[in-house]
């Protein structure tokens, strides 16, 4: 395969051929023995990600914080929260990626503030404070989205907890403080951002009450007034003309809420858009009751997930961006949640994924762990084992109302374990030593390790097998090493090819091609999302030349290369075809 020329839909930028790697700072490798992860930590494990074939770290918030929401609940925009480390850390984290000619991207959490950050401290002073309206303040009402301040008798909006106070970007000085801030980063060697719900940034001025349209769920949906308000694009705009155009940086901009194509691509649209790309979570909603929020579950199909990829897979004919990822901070682990986690299963489902995310265009966001096919915490953790607030608060709602060993309270438990954020959150495993090597031995890990560290750690995995080595079973490390240099040789075909669904006429079988116009390269990636063997037709017009990698390693390598192949469970096989499109 020739990989010199692009295909000709999209131009080239560093940033869309970048492997993104997100580190959550708390969990990856604490260096002081405090038992909590640090910027030291991080910086000590450079090379294993490099090895990988990470190319740019995104670290979750690392600012001074209170803590009340893992850090996205900023006080000091300027400091770091010392349990992290200092600015001189960071300056040396920086060094070391730059050294590797790696690059650092930050969460930049310009939403709301913590109710700790000096802007607010003076804010809730008195109303006549100058920076009284950096937030939104209102005379008495009862909605759950604001909280009650005794001292001036008024509420502020906080959309997410109390302890974190959204900023009035309607107000000038806000969104100068908000480029200051960038500008001091972008400076400091930083090369891009992600910006934590970014699209909340413009409300509906009027903050009327929602709805109630769901009677009896603790929430009702007001996402038409706090998301997509209509100075989104003038604010994002202003904010890349003033500071972010001037850095060639990469931008990601965190998007609930936000499903109108026609909306995504006016924040995305090459050129004169205004971010590069944006995370949106249609693909996490297939498994939950849209009315029930996140604590809900309903069985998914392949046929909605076929769905929610094909449209972000053809944003790039209308010259947007994707972005690809399946697990994050905020969502449970993506082998539990797809695939099967049992021990019989779970190595084959954790390439399938690796390979559906390796092959479709865009810019890959690989979570810390995933590589390794962690997994959610297990059955047997009681709810005293979560710490992310919104599990606590969850559970002490569901207290509130069911009694123990109520059938409503059991449910509960069961939808905390699957969706918690908690399951993205225990510690990174290491190594089969005390805390799976987050910390060192005789110190309390700040939450407990998933016991399946013995078992499931990158020691063990890296020491599988070599990338090149088609052994017989490599690690999903040592396969995803493999995939993301395959993608990075075929970047035409892989990072800025093609997509077309296939129709594999099984319900469990997602199958799609790429093709590169320029190159005539050709690929098809074939995903058996069951625990059953599964038929699949290869299509007559691209039989296939080699199958590149499949789940089963060497045994999925050997399949025939045309007419119909048995797929084994949770077998995912990437294919080269011969035919020129
Ligand atoms: C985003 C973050 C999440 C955080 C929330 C409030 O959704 O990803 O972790 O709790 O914003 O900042």
């Amino acid at each position: 395969m020739d990989n010199r020329k692009p295909c000709k839909k999209s131009s080239r930028r560093w940033w869309k051929d970048a492997v993104v790697y997100q580190v959550y700072p708390a969990s990856f490798k604490d260096s002081d023995g405090d038992g909590l992860g640090d910027i030291d930590g991080i910086t000590s494990k450079l090379d294993y990600l490099q090895e990988l074939g990470v190319n740019v770290v995104w670290l979750s918030p690392i600012y001074k914080s209170p803590q009340e929401d893992m850090g996205y609940d900023i006080s000091d925009y300027y400091d770091i929260h010392p349990p992290f480390g200092t600015i001189d850390s960071v300056n040396r984290f920086i060094a070391e990626l730059e050294h590797r000619g790696m690059k650092l991207v930050m969460d930049l959490v310009v939403n709301h503030t913590s109710t700790q950050h000096t802007w607010f401290v003076e804010s809730a002073l008195s109303k006549e404070n100058p920076r009284r309206h950096w937030y939104l303040w209102r005379p008495p009402i009862s909605q759950s989205a604001w909280t009650y301040h005794s001292a001036t008798n008024e509420y502020y909006l906080s959309l997410f907890s109390p302890h974190q106070a959204d900023l009035n970007w309607e107000n000038a000085s806000v969104r100068d403080a908000v480029h200051q801030v960038a500008r001091f980063w972008l400076d400091k060697g930083v090369s891009g951002f992600r910006m934590d719900v970014i699209n909340l940034i413009a409300k509906d001025q009027r903050f009327p009450d929602a709805e109630v349209v769901h009677p009896g769920q603790q929430y009702q949906p007001g996402d038409q007034y706090f998301a997509n308000g209509a100075r989104l694009a003038e604010y994002l705009l202003e904010l890349r003309r003033e500071v972010l155009s001037k850095y060639g940086i990469l931008t990601v901009g965190g998007m609930p809420f936000l499903d109108d194509e026609e909306k995504r691509l006016e924040i995305v649209r090459a050129e004169e858009g205004c971010l590069d790309m944006i995370f949106t979570f249609k693909m996490m909603g297939l498994d939950m009751v849209p009315e029930e929020g996140r604590f809900s579950f309903k069985p998914w199909c392949v046929g909605n997930m076929e769905k929610v990829l094909g449209r972000s897979q053809s944003m790039t004919t209308k010259m947007g961006w994707p972005s690809l990822f399946c697990e994050n901070h905020d969502q449970p682990r993506s082998v539990s949640r797809w695939c099967d986690d049992s021990d019989a299963h779970r190595v084959a489902g954790s390439k399938l994924l690796c390979l559906m995310q390796a092959t479709l265009t865009g810019t890959l966001y690989v979570y810390q762990g995933e590589e390794l096919g962690m997994r959610n915490v297990p059955a047997s953790w009681g709810p005293e084992e979560y710490k992310d607030i919104e599990s606590i608060n969850y559970w002490k709602w569901v207290c509130s109302k069911w009694s123990p060993g109520s059938a409503e309270m059991n449910k509960a438990k069961d939808l905390l374990r699957r969706k918690a954020r908690d399951n993205a959150r225990t510690p990174f495993q290491w190594e089969a030593t005390a805390n799976g090597g987050l910390c060192p031995a005789g110190v309390t890990p700040w939450m407990r390790v998933n016991d399946d560290y013995p078992i499931v750690n990158a020691a063990a995995q890296v020491a599988m097998g070599k990338a090149n080595e088609r052994t017989a079973l490599v690690s999903p490390y040592r396969f995803w090493q493999r995939a993301l240099e395959i993608r990075k040789q075929h970047a035409d075909l892989f990072v800025y090819g093609d997509f077309e669904l296939i129709e594999s006429m099984h319900p469990a079988v997602l199958a799609f091609k790429k093709s590169c116009e320029s190159t005539s390269d050709v690929s098809i990636t074939v995903l058996n999302y069951s625990g059953e063997e599964a038929e699949f037709a290869i299509p007559k017009d691209c039989p296939v030349h080699s199958w590149v990698m499949g789940s089963y390693d060497s045994l999925s390598t050997g399949k025939p290369k045309e007419g119909r192949i048995q797929l084994l469970p949770w077998e995912g096989l990437v294919g080269c075809c011969t035919v020129a499109t």
